[in-house]
């Protein structure tokens, strides 16, 4: 496996795809996908442009869709929701659809939507993103931070730290083998150097300390807290990500596999 970072989707490069990518925005796209996804939303469709996901979703049954939408960390008016990942309760979203536009995380996934796999990860799920690169092993993988508006963003390079760290922990891959490109050892580094103080590193990002003016302190400290639900985001068509249950078949798979 190579493993490639990229702190922005303005970094990675043009007209290759990786085998999988896995896209991050810690604050805050990709943490509500994830808790979304695990109290039983139906789906997350993506989008960068707000007119065109109007147009969408005016198709989709009122009853079953959530218009989810932030912009400069402020809901989108007019939207049912802000991008608050605590704003995701049973009650609110079992059953539905999220109509979702934020100003980066969006945009990082449209990047990548025509790659092979395309998952999403945050500080929440990063063990079951691992699980799932431990029993797929492909070849390239790109982790996308989202940054803000074409800026690195601390804690999204932090998140593909942790990603890495803990791969390279478990599967034994000597680092020079497994790294792709520098960006891997920074956020490595980055991470180690924070890891059990992620909730303060969020404070000092330049996009939590924009959160924490509008208010969104429990966000913050909701989107710092790492390995707190197993659900693994995968996209099912361009656009549309969706709760997989791959890593559980290949888990039990390799559980039940006859040992020679
Ligand atoms: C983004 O896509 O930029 C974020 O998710 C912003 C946010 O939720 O505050």
């Amino acid at each position: 496996m190579k493993f490639f970072v990229y702190h922005t989707p303005e970094l990675a490069p043009a007209n290759i795809l990786p085998d999988c990518a896995i896209v991050v925005d810690v604050l805050r796209a990709t943490t509500t996908i994830a808790t979304a996804l695990n109290v039983g939303a139906e789906a997350v469709q993506v989008f960068s442009d707000i007119d065109q996901l109007m147009q969408v979703s005016e198709k989709w049954p009122a009853d079953k869709r959530i218009r989810v939408g932030e912009r400069g960390g402020a809901m989108v008016d007019g939207f049912d929701l802000g991008n608050s990942p605590l704003s995701c309760t049973p009650e609110v979203v079992k059953g539905k659809r999220l109509f979702m536009t934020t100003t980066n995380g969006t945009r990082s996934l449209e990047r990548v939507q025509a790659a092979a796999v395309v998952l999403t990860a945050a500080f929440i799920n990063r063990r079951a993103i691992v699980e799932y690169l431990m029993t797929k092993t492909p070849e390239t993988v790109w982790v996308l931070g989202s940054g803000w508006e074409g800026n690195f963003s601390l804690e999204d390079t932090a998140c593909a730290g942790a990603i890495a760290q803990n791969l390279v922990n478990e599967m034994g891959y000597p680092l020079d083998d497994f790294a792709g490109n520098d960006e891997v050892f920074a956020a490595i580094s980055l991470y180690l150097q924070w890891q059990n103080n992620l909730f303060e590193l969020l404070n000092h990002a330049s996009h939590g300390q924009r959160l924490l003016r509008l208010g969104s302190y429990e966000d913050l400290k909701y989107c710092a807290q790492t390995d707190i639900l197993d659900v693994l985001p995968m996209q099912k068509e361009p656009g549309v990500i969706v709760k997989s249950d791959i890593k559980k078949q290949s888990l039990q798979f390799w559980m039940e596999a006859p040992k020679t």
